[in-house]
């Protein structure tokens, strides 16, 4: 029998479209453009397919994950940006979804100002990878393919 290929959605949430000019020290060099290529190359091999998602206003996200909810997505990567230390409404909205999310940051917010180090989602998200700069995504994503074979 032919095996459906499963769906990753990977969303970026504000300024993340300003990468590669967005404080590159901190957040490197890359475009999230270049991100997103390299990512899609890594996912063919996998069997994997990879819908990509940036948006700079809240309530987009929320309605991003609405839509996700009623497709059989198999994974989330997201990036919420700014968002992860303020948003409840991002927080309710995962609490939807049943397949395994990485919470991703670039950065080490741990490392960075005291309110980047709460984050509204790290407990209920399936783990977070930040501090590894772009390579956190392909970390990400190798995460979730493993366990959606695993399951
Ligand atoms: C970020 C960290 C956040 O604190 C910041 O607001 C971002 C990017 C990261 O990828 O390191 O926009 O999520």
């Amino acid at each position: 029998m032919k095996q459906k290929v499963k769906k990753i959605q990977v969303i970026n949430g504000p300024n993340l479209n300003m990468l590669g000019k967005r404080e590159p020290q901190i957040y490197g060099s890359l475009t999230l453009n270049q991100i997103n290529t390299d990512l899609a190359q890594q996912a063919k091999p996998l069997g994997l397919e990879l819908g990509f998602f940036q948006s700079n206003h809240e309530g987009e996200i929320v309605d991003k994950i609405h839509e996700i909810f009623n497709e059989n997505i198999a994974g989330v990567i997201i990036n919420p940006g700014a968002f992860t230390h303020t948003s409840i409404a991002l927080r309710d909205a995962l609490l939807l979804l049943s397949c395994p999310i990485v919470e991703l940051h670039l950065s080490n917010i741990y490392k960075r100002e005291a309110f980047r180090h709460k984050s509204m989602l790290a407990d209920i998200v399936t783990g977070q990878i930040t501090g590894f700069g772009h390579y956190g995504y392909q970390m990400a994503l190798n995460a979730v393919a493993n366990m959606i074979n695993e399951s």
